[in-house]
């Protein structure tokens, strides 16, 4: 037997309609906020992330699926939605659309990391991506769509946490106070910090290995840092997302794994899945678009995992429905009442109703067994006597009444039913 790769999984019929569940609350979410959809390639030049993501992120150094493909380019699959977004962005001159330009994806993303609950190689994002405004009323905007989103599929149990971590000019002054804190104990560091010390000093805060935190425990604080502009900004953000009745919680440890980010930054994270808490993370990324050779527009967005979504789901016991339960079983009991059944399912199934009949030559007890397995709400027999009486005798499943109906009348009645 061949399984499937490490980290990676079938999505079953079973578990499928979940997904599609999801799927279209968040179109609709997306649709009530103005938001469009944009799929890019499932594959980029490595470049694209590597400038856009950034070099001194893990993302970049370790879990990337890079290759050379036959004409000797260096192709990476995506690792996130952001940065193939910028780059559709600058390619299209989306620049000169009207701005700003909102979009969301659902896509695949690959990470080459250690799999556990909740962390996958190959794990799939609902994404939003605003570009083209600066205005704090478009962080809280992209915030609260994904509030929304969580509220309307029934998700409780988390927390969103916001952070600033300011602009390039407030950055460098923080980095430069974080080093000098740091400097006494840079031999303590693990040796991915020691990296990042002169990379990237600020994701140091992020590191999980227990040194790490202990000598981060008292280092200074990014908000105690930043410049006016982005304060007022950050200040506005806090504002309008309690004006928009949005909880939250302000956390300077929130510092994200992406290079990209500036201002604004939050997490959705929920104690309920396990160590893999975040289920959604984003912020705003303004140096991002000019990074892949584009005009200086500013940008903002989140990602939302779907894996880890379904997973808070489950365990706090929301019910998702199915909307692709059969509604209605034809029980054929001979062969031409099977052709009767084949032409009215064919009659119900062209005005969308999903019905299903006897496709195994199977008695009729192990029919109904069948139909019930399925989860049909109705099952309907066809013997000799109904079909000369032109009629079909309904048993609804959940309730064992019975009715008889005549088959110009099904649809109707499968309709209202
Ligand atoms: P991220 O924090 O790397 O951000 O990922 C966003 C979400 O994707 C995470 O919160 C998590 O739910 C899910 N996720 C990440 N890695 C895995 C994995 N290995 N297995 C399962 N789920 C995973 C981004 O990707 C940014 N592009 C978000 C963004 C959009 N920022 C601005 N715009």
């Amino acid at each position: 037997m061949i399984n499937v790769p490490k980290g990676t999984k079938d999505i079953l019929p079973s578990e499928s309609y979940k997904w599609q569940f999801i799927e279209q609350t968040a179109r609709d979410v997306a649709k009530a906020f103005n938001v469009s959809e944009i799929r890019t390639p499932t594959f980029e030049h490595t470049e694209v992330f590597s400038r856009g993501v950034g070099e001194s992120t893990d993302i970049v150094n370790k879990e990337m699926y890079t290759f050379n493909d036959k004409g000797g380019r260096s192709i990476t699959l995506k690792p996130e939605g952001t940065a193939g977004v910028a780059r559709a962005f600058v390619e299209n001159g989306l620049v000169s659309s009207a701005l700003p330009v909102k979009v969301y994806y659902l896509t695949q993303c690959f990470r080459y990391e250690r799999p556990q609950a909740g962390r996958l190689r190959e794990f799939h994002q609902f994404g939003i991506e605003m570009l083209g405004s600066n205005a704090p009323n478009i962080d809280a905007e992209t915030i609260l769509l994904a509030k929304t989103l969580l509220d309307k599929l029934g998700v409780t149990g988390y927390t969103l946490y916001i952070n600033s971590i300011g602009c390039k000019e407030c950055r460098a002054k923080y980095h430069a106070a974080l080093k000098e804190y740091l400097s006494e104990n840079l031999d303590k560091l693990c040796n991915l910090c020691k990296d990042r010390y002169v990379k990237n000093p600020m994701r140091i805060l992020d590191c999980k290995n227990p040194d790490c935190k202990e000598i981060t425990k008292g280092a200074p604080k990014i908000l105690d840092y930043i410049c006016d502009d982005c304060k007022n900004h950050f200040e506005k953000v806090k504002s309008l997302l309690t004006i928009a009745g949005v909880p939250f919680e302000v956390d300077a440890g929130i510092v994200r794994g992406l290079d990209y980010y500036t201002k604004t930054v939050f997490e959705f994270v929920s104690n309920n899945i396990g160590a893999q808490g975040t289920i959604c993370g984003g912020g705003r990324y303004d140096g991002l678009i000019s990074q892949l050779g584009g005009a200086d527009v500013p940008g903002v967005g989140f990602a939302l995992g779907i894996e880890r979504l379904l997973l808070l789901m489950e365990n706090i016991g929301v019910d998702i429905p199915n909307f692709n339960k059969v509604k209605l079983y034809l029980a054929p009991m001979g062969d031409s009442e099977s052709e009767k059944a084949f032409e009215l399912a064919t009659a119900l199934r062209t005005q969308g109703i999903i019905c299903e009949f006897d496709h195994m030559n199977r008695g009729i007890k192990a029919q109904f067994k069948y139909a019930d397995k399925i989860g049909a709400k109705f099952v309907g027999v066809i013997g000799s006597s109904e079909l000369e009486k032109g009629v079909i005798k309904l048993k609804e499943m959940a309730t064992g009444i019975e009715t008889e109906v005549a088959f110009n009348d099904l649809i109707e009645f499968a309709v209202n039913n």
